[in-house]
């Protein structure tokens, strides 16, 4: 799979864990992050990942800053991304099942390098289910479209 990674200088030291991880399992990585620690803002990465999904150039995208939070908020605001910000992988496994995400957001403050391993392991390996889910993500994207859904 093309994975698109970026985060920002929290971030340096789990993307460059998973950058390893992900490369030796064969998927190719496109680095979008900054590598150093100096101080930078999370939106510009978010930014990156996003159009490098939404556009067709990368499969998935996998953001990291802090707590996750800020990148994916940045992500969620770009058309096209279903961002989700997870911490263990039930909650990665049910954003692909349910909510079809794209792109997965991780916080460098929050969880370790073995805990990020299970986490994109289970983000790149599960299908969306579609079916009832199809319905509400097509909710999702009226909403992303600025359209009502009531
Ligand atoms: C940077 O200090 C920090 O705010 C950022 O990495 C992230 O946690 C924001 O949501």
């Amino acid at each position: 799979m093309k994975i698109a990674i970026g985060n920002d200088h929290v971030g340096v030291e789990l993307k460059q864990h998973l950058v390893d991880y992900l490369s030796a399992k064969g998927h190719e990585i496109v680095n979008f992050g900054t590598d150093t620690a100096a101080s930078t803002d999370y939106p510009i990465y978010a930014e990156r990942v996003s159009r490098a999904v939404v556009s067709g150039e990368c499969d998935r995208g996998i953001l990291i800053c802090g707590t996750g939070l800020g990148i994916s908020i940045s992500a969620n605001k770009v058309h096209g991304v279903r961002c989700a910000v997870c911490s263990e992988p039930v909650s990665a496994e049910l954003a692909r099942q349910h909510n079809d995400a794209n792109v997965i957001a991780m916080g460098a403050r929050i969880i370790g390098p073995v805990m990020a391993e299970a986490i994109v392991d289970v983000f790149l390996d599960t299908e969306f289910q579609a079916g009832r889910h199809q319905r509400r993500v097509d909710m999702i994207m009226k909403l992303d479209r600025g359209e009502s859904v009531q």
